[in-house]
């Protein structure tokens, strides 16, 4: 199994050049199902989950072209089958919206249960409420869901959410954009990557208003066309650069951001004692030898990302006092990783959803195992601040989310290796 050895201690020095962003790549692709000509979408990750969605598309028929690094041109016209690869689909969390997307599109699919990171139950019960409403009727196992028009067919109607779900609001607005009549989305996440969807839907022809807000509107037209759209940076992947710099040391620049994304990021930062100056497209970091100790409660957009829980503990792990983590998304992803922090020194305490991080001055080096993707960046972290060797195994969760981690850490100057064995 490949592991990364990194040799910790190196502070990061230069720029670093963020990716498109995985959590919109992984629901744009999908979404080019509804569209018939050929969307050409730039700044796409080369990520696993990209390559895994790709190679469903092509299953169901899709042509998929690489004209360049990063760019894909993808032709979904000529799809008839609506039964996505069962195992392809077992291998993902995001294969769910192909569940909204073939239902928008043909008004009926099969699809195997997701699959993914596990640091959770993570029901869907909330997307199958959503195309429920929209007039579908739901055969679900413990395999697969599958959804047909009912018997007055598919039509826009007001939906609800229990919770800002952000899977459920991406797969809602897919299955009811070509749908006649409005479709509303209450209680809609609000999630930058909701937005990036939103804005791709409308270049090939959608009308969809409000995504950003509590509330999305979509008003149901007859056929999307083709055309081009290129991703949002990645507000985790430069999230994950910010902590690192901050828990390692240097001085780097994060090049192709969107400040205003990584708001709730760089607040909690630089109250660590990170200096962060905002360029329009571009965030600096700098560490300052200093690090506080801090109190984070994870919330969806715009409050601090459940997504970067772990790469914050990193810091507070080496920050001076004791720092509360709060975690009110996903309450089971502290096990993901604790636990490894803590055989590296990290001195961690976790009561229900709290967990308190008392900081040390340095964490050792150690083998660790990533359990999920971010779990796993957060060890990577942990090991360009330790001291000593540092071995992540289970790294097939990392290369789902990160493009090029090596290359861009050994060009900030870290000293990090991919071993195959
Ligand atoms: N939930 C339900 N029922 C549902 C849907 C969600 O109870 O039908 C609950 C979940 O259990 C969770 C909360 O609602 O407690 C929020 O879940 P959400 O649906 O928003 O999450 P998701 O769509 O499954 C996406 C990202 C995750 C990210 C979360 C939260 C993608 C592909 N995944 O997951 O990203 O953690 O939103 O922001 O967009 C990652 O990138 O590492 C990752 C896990």
């Amino acid at each position: 199994m490949a592991r990364y050895e990194i040799k910790g201690g190196n502070p990061l020095q230069g720029t670093v050049t963020i990716s498109g962003a995985k959590n919109a790549a992984v629901a744009i692709l999908p979404a080019a199902l509804l569209v018939k000509g050929k969307c050409r979408i730039e700044n796409v990750p080369d990520i696993s989950d990209v390559r895994i969605l790709l190679s469903i598309l092509e299953g169901l028929g899709a042509t998929v072209e690489h004209p360049c690094d990063n760019v894909i041109v993808l032709d979904c016209s000529g799809i008839s089958s609506t039964q996505p690869e069962a195992a392809l689909v077992k291998k993902m969390r995001a294969s769910y919206y192909l569940m909204g997307s073939l239902l928008g599109r043909f008004g009926k699919c099969h699809v195997a249960l997701p699959g993914g990171c596990s640091f959770a139950t993570r029901p869907i019960d909330q997307h199958i409420k959503g195309f429920k409403a929209l007039g579908a009727l739901v055969e679900e196992t413990e395999e697969y869901v599958e959804l047909a028009a009912g018997k007055n067919g598919l039509q826009g109607n007001r939906v609800c959410l229990d919770m800002a779900s952000v899977g459920a609001t991406a797969n809602i607005m897919m299955a009811a954009v070509l749908l006649p009549g409005q479709t509303f989305i209450e209680n809609a996440a609000k999630e930058p990557h909701i937005v990036d969807l939103a804005n791709f839907l409308n270049t090939m022809g959608a009308q969809v208003t409000g995504a950003g807000t509590d509330t999305i509107k979509i008003k149901g037209v007859e056929q999307l066309q083709g055309g081009t759209y290129a991703i949002i940076p990645d507000q985790i992947e430069a999230g994950t650069y910010m902590a690192a710099v901050t828990a390692a040391g240097g001085d780097v620049l994060v090049k192709n951001v969107i400040p205003k994304h990584m708001d709730c990021i760089t607040s909690k930062l630089e109250e660590m004692g990170a200096e962060v100056i905002n360029y329009d497209d571009a965030i600096r970091v700098r560490s300052t030898g200093k690090l506080h100790s801090t109190t984070v409660k994870t919330r969806p957009y715009p409050g601090f990302p459940t997504d970067m829980q772990a790469q914050i503990c990193v810091c507070m792990a080496l920050a001076e006092g004791i720092s509360h983590l709060t975690e009110s998304v996903y309450e089971t992803r502290f096990f993901g990783y604790c636990t490894e922090l803590e055989s590296m020194g990290a001195k961690i305490e976790i009561n229900g959803k709290t967990a308190t991080v008392t900081g040390r001055n340095h964490l050792k080096g150690s083998t660790v195992c990533a359990r999920d993707l971010r779990a796993g960046a957060a060890l990577v972290i942990a090991g360009l601040s330790a001291e000593g060797i540092t071995r992540v195994e289970n790294i097939h969760f990392v290369e789902r989310g990160y493009e090029n981690l090596i290359e861009k850490l050994t060009a900030l100057g870290a000293t990090i290796r991919r071993i195959d064995d």
